[in-house]
């Protein structure tokens, strides 16, 4: 599927919804008619066009919800559970597809075999298992008990890096729960969400179950928040974007979870296994151009083993292949010219703060990367920690290399930034991954792994500026609903 110019029409075969969002059962434009247009990052051609939207839009949408809920709420947690089994199913099915229409809004090469099916099959497993408890009474001729129910309404916005798997992240949770939910994805990844929602509509689920509205942050996304009648909110994207959502959420009294990226570290000690450790710590910060919020930014290494580090992860860096997605490349395009010249504008800090570049620093030269938003992989070495490249996040192929000289170093160094999501650490010997792994300011830490990955399940947030609540994990659903407790007297036994 190659696609090089908008259509106006919503193709039934294809995935690739142009100048249409969700709203209910319909696909509707903007209610102004005004669009954005989606660019390929690695050439800037037009992908299609996405619905401008904003509060009008959001309205509607938060409308058709509301419609959709009281029938969604009391579907049985089998048949709800099964609906989306069957949803997982068909992206199963639509796997290659959809990894090509993500391939091209976010500028990657493939990510090979597609995890979203399982993804959403972890969320479907857990529908109807959505459990209360029995509670003790002070009398016989009372039970009590909990009830675990939906919220009603629900909002989320997310980011443009993984769309795919943010989407399923919180719609899928979040309908899990017996919610209906009003997302805006990111206006630079719109696409396969869109398609996401398509499957499901296919897969049964109700229409206004799920409503996709897209746009701008500031106009779209801001309405969500804003909306008295959103109940709870699931953010992922930026800390500044965070507290604004968080401001609009207290006006309201809406609770949220937050997940804001991360500055994480790569902790290595003397002893560490290095032919794993490099390739992993080089393919952690250049998977998706280093535009993820887990990226393994900051490496912190022992100094009797940093010259030898450097040597081969500046070897390992040059292995790196960029491109264009669809040619056999490593590494893409960054999504935007935002993207890029904020990352161009860290690798300039990062010369002038006396940071040594040991390899990339710049553009890649020739025809190959014509229009696209392309940099290199950059190897800084003698990084201070103070740094602004060692403190905030870049979301590039950007790799910072400090050293230290002992643990205690390591450790101040590893937590010395706001953020706290993921931190790692190479090491063979126990007791250094043992006080390490409690050491560590970060929602999840990895022994001899880049970016937390390789586990099933595992409850994803951050610590400190890197957000709060938890996804992904075993009570990903239970975090879409609140507890009602039920007391419940027998009228005809005697009072106590
Ligand atoms: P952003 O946080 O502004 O955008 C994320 C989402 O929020 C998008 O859907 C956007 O449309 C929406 N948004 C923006 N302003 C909003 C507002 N006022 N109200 C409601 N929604 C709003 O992030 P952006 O500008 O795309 O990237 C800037 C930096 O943020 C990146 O360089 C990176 O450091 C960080 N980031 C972190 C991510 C993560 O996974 N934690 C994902 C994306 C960006
Ligand atoms: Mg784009």
């Amino acid at each position: 599927m190659t696609i090089t110019s908008a259509s106006t029409s919503t193709s039934t075969d294809s995935l690739l919804i142009d100048g249409r969002q969700l709203i209910g059962r319909e696909w509707v434009p903007s209610a102004t008619g005004r669009t954005i247009d989606v660019i390929n990052p690695a050439n800037r051609e037009l992908l299609a066009r996405i619905p401008r939207s904003d509060a009008a839009d959001v309205d509607a949408a938060v409308e058709a919800a509301e419609q959709a809920f009281p029938a969604w709420r009391d579907t049985n947690a089998s048949v709800r559970a099964s609906i989306i089994f069957r949803w997982a199913d068909l992206i199963e099915q639509n796997a290659d597809e959809l990894d090509q229409l993500e391939s091209q809004e976010v500028g990657r090469p493939s990510w090979g075999p597609s995890r979203l099916p399982a993804q959403l099959r972890f969320i479907a497993g857990q529908v109807d298992k959505v459990q209360g408890v029995s509670l003790p009474t002070y009398s016989p001729d009372t039970i009590g008990f909990t009830l675990r129910e939906p919220y009603g309404v629900v909002g989320a916005i997310i980011p443009w890096n993984a769309p795919g798997a943010m989407f399923l992240n919180e719609v899928g949770a979040a309908i899990a729960a017996g919610n209906t939910i009003v997302i805006k994805p990111a206006e630079d990844a719109p696409l396969t969400p869109l398609a996401l929602a398509k499957l499901a509509l296919d897969a049964g689920v109700p229409a206004g179950v799920i409503n996709v509205v897209t746009g701008y942050g500031s106009e779209a996304g801001a309405a969500i928040p804003a909306h008295p009648r959103i109940r709870r909110i699931g953010f992922t994207g930026s800390p500044a974007t965070g507290s604004l959502i968080m401001e609009a959420c207290a006006r309201n009294l809406t609770p949220l979870h937050l997940e804001l990226g991360g500055k994480s570290p790569q902790v290595v000690f003397a002893d560490a296994d290095l032919d794993a450790a490099v390739p992993a710590m080089v393919a952690g910060i250049t998977l998706n151009t280093g535009q993820i919020c887990a990226a393994g930014s900051r490496v912190v290494v022992m100094r009797s083993i940093h010259a030898e580090l450097v040597d081969r992860l500046a070897a390992e860096m040059q292995k790196v292949t960029v491109g264009p997605w669809h040619q056999p490349v490593t590494m893409g395009p960054l999504i935007n010219e935002k993207q890029y010249d904020r990352v161009l504008n860290y690798i300039e800090l990062g010369k002038q703060g006396g940071a040594d570049v040991v390899t990339g620093g710049g553009v890649p030269q020739g025809d190959l990367y014509g229009n696209g938003f392309f940099v290199q992989p950059t190897l800084f070495d003698n990084v201070s920690p103070d740094m602004r490249i060692a403190q905030e996040e870049i979301f590039g192929p950007v790799l910072s290399v400090i050293a230290v000289d002992t643990e205690e170093e390591a450790i101040a160094v590893a937590n010395g930034t706001d953020y706290g999501l993921v931190a790692s650490v190479w090491t063979q010997d126990v007791g250094i991954a043992v006080r390490m792994s409690r050491a560590l300011n970060a929602g999840q830490v990895g022994v001899n792994n880049a970016i937390g990955a390789g586990v099933i399940g595992g409850p994803f947030g951050g610590y400190k500026n890197s957000g709060f609540g938890r996804t992904m994990g075993a009570d990903s659903v239970l975090n879409w609903t609140q507890v009602k407790t039920v007391s419940m007297r027998s009228a005809t036994l005697p009072q106590f």
